[in-house]
């Protein structure tokens, strides 16, 4: 596999960014010809950021798996596509080479259409980190179902939910999953968010952790018996469902500052282009190499670089079902030497929950292999940044800070590895075909450097999103009707005097845990439904290795005879039952009330700052209804 569009130095990239902004559809075009279409586009961008109406590439037609898979079988068919490691590193690993995922791919797309899955169908996908979940994502692609992976670690509520917003009739989980020394029964989640939600048809099941389950008669099938029994109909093949450009490829939801989870819409050939080639840009891959990416696949890092990214580029791709942490914090710079990995892209706050181990963990290991390493997710504070250079890298790996959203589909700013300089802390450049802008909140431009605002994109991308799933209105109003002609990202950003990129966090209120996306609404809403709570207000605060807490303030009426203690352990649990127990609060302060505007509103930015520890920069707080509860708030902060 050759990459004709690879940047190769600093120079090509100031070149392909000009082409990129004088000519889009020349530039996209030229990219867009290195894979394989059905039918050529008619028309390469057709854009309205007002409805907002986006289309890349229109008219053409595709199978996004035969560019991801049968491209390649060819001249790559004995090429590890999907290397698997283990929770347990006793457990054997598995290699699956382009021709074998071929061949699991095209079965369980045939086990797909045995259930009556047909083109447009939704399919939810909740399951752990195994090859099957890549193989299922890319079944549903093969035969122009539309997956939505629900990350394992959502409630049967969040599950349900999604559910009903997509009107998925199909479900495809594990019976459970490994995460470190954790066994999290997949399947039990499931059954209790399917009595909310009568209207799912077929549920396939894998089996994995070999945990009890209850399976349904006429609703529950076992994944291994339905591939037998397309063993036994004898077409080892699954030919490839004909797209068009623009035909939805997934759905996936994501937190925004009102209300649930948005689901964010894909589509097939804009997104197929543009996560190839941040991929092949960014990381520099190189034909042979590994690549290990540490993200979940219910996220999107995973869907455009473990999956998409890496097996378009016919590169091999590393998947790791457990955790940094276990059995050891050496985990990770195990499965480096053992596969030789070659990039490592993950989380800031993996880098900070490791470093917390010193460099024990490290000892006997070489990480020789590694040649590019890359941070995403969330932004990465320096000292992170240098301890993953110097310990890690051993100062020869450029790091490269990408910064994207579910929304981008691909990395939109970010150095290109050992190509465009690096600054720790900083995202930098914008890749070719993005045009960021910084706005004040009236939405006037910021020009020229040194300087801050809000982070917009002006042109569209091939892999911006299209729609929320059931409602464009939402789309429109949360990305494109805040500044005219923008798209919003809904992140601050820094300028600095060499035109580097640095985004700085959110200015909407959603919380950035670990690298999870959490909207504020959404956690409050989950503590409100504790019978003992009357209202609730949510805001961050720095943490040192999530990078933000959940911190929470609740009026709160009491509930076993006045026992605080058990009521914060109530409310965290509801939270987790609602959500999942990567929202839980961090910290939960009972108060007699919230500070609120005379016309009811919460004042969160007073909120924040005691969160923060910043109790003496409250500002003005006159235009209150009770000043004085502001004392009380900040007298107890925790
Ligand atoms: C944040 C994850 C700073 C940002 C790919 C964004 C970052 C949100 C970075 C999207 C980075 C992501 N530096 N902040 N390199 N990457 N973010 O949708 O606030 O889960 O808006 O996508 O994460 O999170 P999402």
């Amino acid at each position: 596999m050759s990459y004709p569009y690879q940047i190769k130095t600093a120079d090509q990239y100031k070149t392909a960014y000009e082409k990129s902004v004088n000519d889009p559809e020349g530039f996209w075009a030229e990219i867009a010809a290195s894979f394989y279409w059905r039918k050529k586009w008619d028309k390469v961008l057709e854009w309205d950021f007002k409805t907002p109406t986006i289309k890349w590439f229109a008219g053409g037609k595709l199978n996004i798996t035969e560019n991801c898979i049968d491209r390649h079988l060819g001249t790559l068919g004995n090429t590890p596509a999907i290397i698997w490691e283990p929770n347990d590193p006793e457990e054997h690993h598995r290699v699956l080479t382009y021709r074998d995922l071929h061949a699991k791919v095209c079965q369980f797309a045939n086990v797909l259409k045995n259930n009556g899955v047909k083109k447009g169908d939704r399919v939810c996908i909740y399951m752990g980190m195994v090859p099957e979940l890549a193989i299922a994502v890319l079944a549903c692609a093969r035969i122009g179902a539309i997956h939505s992976v629900v990350f394992g670690g959502f409630s049967a509520q969040s599950i349900a939910d999604r559910l009903q917003d997509a009107k998925a009739e199909f479900v495809v989980t594990c019976d459970g999953a490994f995460r470190g020394n954790k066994e999290i029964p997949l399947k039990g989640v499931i059954d209790d968010a399917l009595v909310q939600c009568p209207f799912v048809k077929r549920v396939i099941v894998l089996t994995r952790t070999r945990t009890p389950v209850s399976m349904i008669k006429g609703r529950d099938v076992w994944w291994e018996d339905e591939i037998k029994i397309v063993e036994t109909q004898g077409n080892p093949d699954c030919v490839a469902e004909e797209m068009d450009a623009e035909d939805m490829l997934f759905i996936l939801y994501t937190s925004g500052s009102t209300g649930k989870p948005k689901g964010v819409v894909h589509t097939v050939g804009g997104y197929m282009v543009y996560s190839n080639y941040s991929f092949v840009n960014v990381f520099q891959y190189q034909p042979g190499e590994v690549h290990f990416c540490t993200a979940d696949i219910g996220w999107i890092t995973g869907h455009s670089y473990i999956v998409y990214g890496p097996l378009s580029a016919g590169a091999t791709s590393l998947m790791f079902e457990g955790v940094p942490t276990w059995p050891d914090a050496g985990r990770f710079w195990e499965i480096v030497d053992k596969f030789k990995v070659n990039v490592l892209y993950t989380a800031p706050t993996a880098i900070r929950s490791l470093m917390g181990f010193g460099l024990d963990p490290l000892k006997g290991r070489s990480l020789t292999s590694l040649k590019v390493l890359g941070s995403v997710g969330e932004p990465i504070n320096e000292e992170a940044w240098h301890w993953f250079d110097d310990n890690i890298g051993k100062n020869k790996c450029p790091i490269v800070d990408t910064w994207w959203q579910t929304e981008t589909g691909g990395i939109l700013i970010s150095n290109l590895a050992g190509v465009t300089p690096a600054k720790p802390a900083h995202a930098t450049l914008p890749l070719p075909g993005v045009q960021p802008v910084l706005v004040d909140e009236n939405g006037k431009e910021i020009t020229g450097n040194s300087v801050s605002g809000n982070l917009c994109i002006k042109f569209p991308w091939p892999g911006i999103l299209r729609t929320t799933y059931g409602d464009h209105e939402r789309c429109r109003l949360n990305y494109f009707a805040t500044y005219e002609n923008l798209y919003f990202t809904g992140d601050g950003c820094l300028r600095d005097e060499a035109g580097n990129y640095r985004i700085t966090g959110r200015v909407d209120d959603v919380l950035n845990v670990s690298g999870h996306r959490i909207g504020t609404a959404e956690v409050e809403n989950a503590i409100n439904m504790h019978a003992g709570v009357v209202e609730s207000a949510v805001v961050g605060y720095p943490h040192d290795i999530k990078g933000q807490g959940i911190y929470a303030f609740v009026i709160y009426q009491g509930a076993h005879g006045g026992d605080e203690a058990l009521g914060r352990k109530d409310i965290t649990q509801t939270v987790a039952r609602i959500i999942g127990a990567i929202a839980k609060p961090d910290k939960i302060q009972f108060v007699s009330g919230l500070p609120k505007t005379r016309s009811g509103k919460i004042m969160r930015r007073i909120l924040r700052k005691i969160a923060e520890g910043e109790v003496d920069k409250l500002g003005d707080t006159t235009t209150l209804l009770d000043p004085a509860v502001v004392e009380e708030i900040a007298k107890g902060r925790l």
